[in-house]
């Protein structure tokens, strides 16, 4: 895999393998993406490809920046939105855009069927990294980018995850350096009455969002759903278990059966590792590695660091990863415990 450097040369090369139908991939703030031309089948499908993803996950279209009602003229049915849902638009877009907030709206019919999985919306976001906007400005057209790893796994957050991932089966990336936000965009779908639906926790904590806007539950706003939140997702190859809670607060015996008489390495999100250890190897547990990706409990430092720290445990020597959920699921707590239970294959 070429890896390019963010400058204009690098942007233009990509842009060439774009317009060539290649798929290439790009650094967002959030994770790395694997793009393609949304307008293109043949080029859309090459991503299903390489990532051996199954067809009925859609993908998100990104948008270069500009206004947000004339980013998504062609993908999106705005005319089909009530009054109410054009301003709950209009709002989100204006506080959150550019940025990791994916809506999903009624679809327009130049959309394929195969970007949205034949479902009547489509998922649109206006990614906020510079080198990302560069290139779609160039491009001078949306392009698909669903997160560059293998279907299931861990997401990328550097230009070497994607190479680990994905060498040999896609031609480039595009190396902005590490993402700043290290969790995917928040996945809200926004139905044509203005009901909202959070289909996804992520980098934008859901309260702030403005708790004034009409939330709806499991079903509702307008039948949209998002097919490809599996309950295992995110994972390492490394087995995985999730604490109940903070490890030293745990029952000896309970920390015994997670660990399952193996090698076992500690993942906290906060607090500290040596103490985390200590816990665990005072219930007869054989600790090979204990981190915390925020001793301080900052939970931006925490989300930034999550994948990057799961993978290096990952390709570590332990024969399980125990998962301590973070503190609380609120702010970026909701999205953090959402990937520690998808990795652990327990989402609720
Ligand atoms: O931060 C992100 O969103 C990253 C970066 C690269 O932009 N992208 C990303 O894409 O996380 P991906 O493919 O890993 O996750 C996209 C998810 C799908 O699995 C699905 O749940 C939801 O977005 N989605 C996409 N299109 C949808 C649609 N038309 N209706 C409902 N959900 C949709
Ligand atoms: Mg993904």
């Amino acid at each position: 895999m070429n890896r390019l450097e963010p400058d204009r040369q690098g942007i233009e090369r990509a842009v060439a393998l774009l317009r060539a139908g290649e798929v290439v991939a790009i650094p967002t703030e959030t994770v790395y993406g694997l793009a393609a031309d949304a307008f293109d089948d043949a080029a859309v499908a090459r991503v299903f490809e390489a990532k051996h993803r199954p067809s009925f996950d859609p993908m998100i279209v990104h948008v270069a920046p500009g206004s947000a009602r004339e980013a998504v003229a062609k993908l999106a049915r705005l005319d089909a939105l009530n009054d109410e849902a054009g301003s709950v638009f209009d709002r989100l877009t204006t506080d959150f855009w550019p940025g990791p907030l994916t809506l999903v709206l009624p679809k327009a019919r130049f959309v394929s069927d195969i970007v949205t999985a034949g479902l009547a919306h489509v998922a649109v976001r206006m990614p906020a990294h510079v080198v990302a906007q560069r290139l779609l400005e160039a491009f001078g057209g949306p392009l698909v980018a669903p997160s560059a790893n293998r279907f299931g796994r861990i997401s990328p957050t550097r230009a070497e995850h994607v190479v680990a991932e994905l060498a040999g089966r896609v031609p480039a990336v595009l190396d902005g350096g590490p993402c700043e936000m290290g969790v995917e965009s928040t996945i809200v779908g926004l139905a044509a009455d203005g009901g909202l639906k959070l289909l996804r926790p992520g980098a934008v904590p859901v309260e702030a969002l403005g708790s004034d806007l009409r939330w709806s539950t499991v079903d509702g706003a307008g039948g949209i759903e998002a097919p490809g939140q599996t309950d295992q997702h995110y994972s390492p190859a490394t087995r995985c278990a999730l604490l109940g809670g903070v490890v030293e607060e745990q029952d000896p015996a309970t920390l015994r059966q997670l660990a399952a008489d193996t090698e076992v390495a500690l993942l906290r999100v906060v607090g500290d590792p040596a103490s985390g250890r200590a816990a665990l190897a005072a219930a007869g547990i054989s600790v090979l590695d204990s981190r915390s990706l925020s001793p301080e409990g900052d939970l931006v430092q925490a989300a930034r660091a999550l994948f990057a720290t799961l993978r290096e445990l990952d390709d570590g020597s332990a024969r399980r990863l125990l998962l301590e959920p973070p503190p609380s699921r609120r702010g970026l707590g909701h999205a953090i415990d959402d990937r520690l239970r998808r990795a652990a294959g327990s989402a609720r």
